[in-house]
C-alpha cells in the first residue's frame, strides 16, 4: 500500500496529458508492488514531476513519455509554419543556416533571421555590408576622409557649415600665425581681402600651397586648424 501512496500523490502535480500514462504505470507497480510485499519504496512516476508542460516555449512541445515502462520527459518540436524550430531555445526561427535563407544568410547574431549579406564581400563591388544589407561603400568614416571644410555625415562628405570648428582654437592659430598683420585683427581687410566667413576649404588652399596666396603656407597646416578658423572667421 505504499507505493500506491507515493503514486497518488505524484500523480497530482503531474500534467493531465501525462496522467492517464502515470496512472497506468502506477496501476502496474502498484500491483508488483503489492504483490512483492513492498520491497521497493514507490515506483518510477516521479520523472516528470518537475516538467513545465507551459515553460512558454514557441515551438517545443514538453510532454512525459514512458520509454521501456520507465516515465521520461521528451521536448517536442512543434509546427514552426514557414519558420525553423530553433531546438536550443524553442523559439520560432527563420533559420539555423544559410541553407535555410535562398538566397540570403543566416545571421545567428541578429537572432536567427535571414540577410542579405554577413560579410563586405557577400556584396556587390563598391558595396558593404551593414547591418545585414548591401549597402553603395561610404564616401568616408570620420571627417579627416573629407576634403577641408567638409564633414563625415552619414557616411557622406558635405560642407561643414561651421560645425566641428573650434572658435577659440581658429583665434589663437590666428594670433600666433600673425593672419592680422595682413588682414587685420578682426579680419575685416587690410592689406589682405575682409576673410570673415571664409570657407575651411578656401583657407585650407591657401594655407596649405595648393592656392597661391601672397601671405605665403603655414606649415603643418591641418585640415582641423582650418575648420576652427572658420569657425572663428564666422562668428565675427
Ligand atoms: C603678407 C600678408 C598676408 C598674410 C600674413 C596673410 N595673408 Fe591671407 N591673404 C593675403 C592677400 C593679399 C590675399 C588675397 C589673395 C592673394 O593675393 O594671395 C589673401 C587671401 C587670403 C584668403 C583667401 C581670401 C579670398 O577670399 O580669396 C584667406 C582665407 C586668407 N588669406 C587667410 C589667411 C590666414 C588664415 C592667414 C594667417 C595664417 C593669412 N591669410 C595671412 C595676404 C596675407
Amino acid at each position: 500500500m505504499l507505493g500506491l501512496n507515493v503514486c497518488s500523490d505524484t500523480t497530482l502535480r503531474t500534467p493531465a496529458r501525462a496522467m492517464s500514462r502515470l496512472g497506468r504505470l502506477c496501476g502496474v507497480f502498484g500491483v508488483l508492488l503489492f504483490s512483492w510485499g513492498g520491497f521497493f519504496a514507490g515506483c518510477q512516476t516521479s520523472v516528470c514531476d518537475s516538467f513545465d508542460p507551459d515553460d512558454g516555449n514557441a515551438c517545443t512541445e514538453d510532454s512525459c513519455d514512458d520509454v521501456d515502462g520507465v516515465a521520461t520527459a521528451v521536448n517536442t518540436p512543434v509546427d514552426c509554419g514557414d519558420q525553423t524550430c530553433n531546438p536550443a531555445d524553442g523559439a520560432c526561427v527563420d533559420c539555423l543556416a544559410d541553407a535555410d535563407c535562398d538566397p540570403g544568410f543566416c545571421s545567428e547574431a541578429g537572432g536567427n533571421v535571414c540577410v542579405e549579406c554577413l560579410l563586405d564581400v557577400q556584396c556587390a563591388v563598391g558595396q558593404v555590408c551593414e547591418n545585414g544589407q548591401c549597402v553603395d561603400e561610404s564616401e568616408c568614416a570620420v571627417d579627416e576622409d573629407c576634403a577641408a571644410g567638409e564633414v563625415c555625415t552619414n557616411g557622406e562628405c558635405v560642407t561643414g557649415g561651421g560645425t566641428g570648428g573650434d572658435a577659440a582654437a581658429g583665434e589663437a592659430f590666428y594670433a600666433a600665425n600673425n593672419c592680422a598683420a595682413c588682414h587685420v585683427a578682426d579680419a575685416s581687410g587690410g592689406f589682405g581681402p575682409n576673410i570673415q566667413g571664409a570657407s575651411a576649404e578656401e583657407i585650407f588652399a591657401v594655407l596649405s600651397g595648393a592656392e597661391p596666396h601672397t601671405g605665403g603656407t603655414v606649415d603643418g597646416v591641418t585640415e582641423q586648424d582650418a575648420l576652427d578658423l572658420e569657425a572663428w572667421l564666422g562668428s565675427l
